[in-house]
């Protein structure tokens, strides 16, 4: 039947498909919020801060008296928080302890192509030979995607990645980017935070400190062992890839995890907080509401989107998070009694999954921060005049032969083809299509959204954008700037198992 097919009826609601957990699951709020640990720069020397961070595995406890094996930057899932200035160069060496090649994206990142995480740049395992690589490491195609035998470049156990941060401050994150492998992944545990501070956002009266937090709200599901269960075709994920065809359109969770623990609490006092909210989910999208003895409170005051400060803050009663989105907003908990219980919702999920996590108002204290009018002195703007050209992107399932992938334009992904070839530090207009919910994330060029569907952006686009939640037989417009490195970029579906299933494009910029 129309818009039925082996991914399944495309709606407005569906972002994917449940997988349930085996092992028993916790009652909410019972466990406390996990902060990542802060990454310690093994040196700071001349405008150069360097890092080393290994990705290996460990058993973690996630649900209360289970062990999972996490695949995880340093072990841990979250991996490190990373807190970089702005104007100086991060060099971040990552070194590859896992049984999989890896390849890492810093997303948001305005770095240089061969710094960029792409799909095919990989990291082999420790100890292997990249001259005799498993073959099935680099297959030549996979997933409908071709890959020519010299667009492999393999590094043997480790790689630097720079990244001169010219950018302003911002909330990104760097996740696993492994050509057919980046879903099952970043499942196992490789993402974390990567926050790019500079003076103008410290000079604020903002939230800081122990009331500035970063929040990864992503879904899982766990086997009876407490191991994370993925419906993938491959468990060893070194071979054959991919994920069962029940869920080409997306692995959903039914276990809410914030900050790698499941529907956590935590403790604040009557005082406002800066959260920085991610969604790291594979598929699943969010809209996020506070509640309190059953009534919505709020609001949530935006004041940085993807890729910065907003000029100015923006109020909320509700955010829609598509996968890989930030909003980084501001609660003021003075509003509630000492014992009142706030809840984060999930509004899109009924039952289990309604709840996200709980702040518990512990104590009264002073509070000396605020959230002023203009957060930017000098705000970038781009006006629809300043764009040279106009491209339009299609994101749709394709049937060709009986063989369905995910397309932009009709095409599955191949590392030798181009889809776009801006010039650099030019603006242009892109219009992307779809036929089912997907979060269209360009590397390198930060964006703003002009129109959805010929009218103004909602609310919760405002601001310079890397990500933009493209919702089912939408057309939404953005005006992307490229500018700080020429070279093969690319951008793709967000919802990794389309990622994955080949909704990527290349562009060069020149
Ligand atoms: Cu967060 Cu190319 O991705
Ligand atoms: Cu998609």
């Amino acid at each position: 039947a129309a818009g039925v097919t082996a991914c399944g009826e495309l709606t407005k609601e569906t972002t994917g498909k449940i997988v349930t957990s085996a092992a028993p699951l916790p009652e909410p709020f019972g466990v406390p919020l996990p902060i990542p640990q802060v990454a310690r720069p093994v040196s700071q020397e001349g405008g150069v801060d360097r890092f080393e961070v290994e990705q290996r595995k460990a058993a973690v406890e996630i649900l209360p008296g289970l062990q999972t094996t996490v695949w995880g930057y340093d072990g841990t899932f979250p991996g490190p928080t990373f807190i970089a200035q702005g104007g100086r160069t991060a060099l971040v060496t990552v070194r590859n302890s896992l049984p999989v090649p890896t390849s890492t994206h810093l997303h948001g990142g305005v770095t240089p192509p061969d710094s960029d995480g792409y799909p095919t740049d990989l990291v082999l395992p420790v100890g292997s030979d990249p001259d005799a690589p498993e073959s099935n490491w680099t297959p030549d195609t996979a997933h409908g995607m071709h890959v020519a035998p010299e667009d492999w470049t393999l590094h043997a156990g480790e790689k630097t990645y720079e990244y001169p941060l010219r950018q302003r401050a911002a909330t990104l994150w760097y996740h696993d980017h492994r050509m057919d492998f980046s879903a099952p992944q970043v499942w196992r545990g490789l993402a974390g935070f990567f926050l790019v501070r500079d003076e103008e956002e410290q000079g604020l009266p903002l939230p800081q400190g122990e009331r500035d937090i970063p929040l990864m709200i992503c879904d899982r599901a766990f086997e009876e062992d407490g191991s994370f269960r993925y419906p993938s075709l491959d468990p060893s994920l070194s071979g054959e890839p991919g994920v069962e065809s029940d869920y080409h359109s997306g692995v959903l969770g039914d276990v809410q995890l914030v900050n790698g623990a499941p529907w956590p609490v935590l403790d604040v006092t009557t005082t406002r907080y800066r959260f920085r909210l991610l969604n790291a989910s594979n598929a699943r999208r969010y809209q996020l509401t506070l509640e309190a003895d059953g009534r919505r409170v709020g609001p949530i005051v935006q004041i940085g989107s993807d890729v910065g400060l907003l000029e100015r803050p923006v109020s909320h009663d509700t955010i829609t998070m598509a996968p890989a989105e930030r909003f980084d907003v501001v609660v003021d908990f003075s509003q509630f009694p000492v014992d009142t219980r706030v809840n984060l919702v999930n509004t899109l999920e009924d039952g289990a999954m309604r709840q996200v996590m709980q702040f518990r108002v512990a104590r009264r204290a002073q509070d000396d921060s605020s959230v002023p009018d203009r957060l930017l002195a000098e705000p970038v703007r781009v006006a629809r005049s300043q764009s040279v050209r106009e491209r339009t992107f299609d994101f749709r399932l394709t049937n060709e032969g009986g063989h369905e992938m995910w397309t932009v334009n009709g095409r599955p992904f191949s590392t030798g083809d181009s889809w776009a070839n801006p010039r650099l530090d030019t603006v242009e207009l892109w219009r992307f299509s779809s036929d089912f919910h997907h979060p269209v994330h360009l590397h390198l060029a930060h964006f703003q959204v002009i129109s959805r569907n010929g009218e103004a952006p909602e609310p919760t686009d405002a601001g310079w954008k890397d990500t933009v939640d493209v919702r089912p037989y939408e057309v939404v417009e953005v005006l992307a700037r490229f500018a700080g490195h020429k070279g093969r970029y690319m951008m793709h579906c967000h919802n990794l198992e389309h990622e994955d299933m080949a909704m990527m494009a290349n562009f060069h910029v020149e």
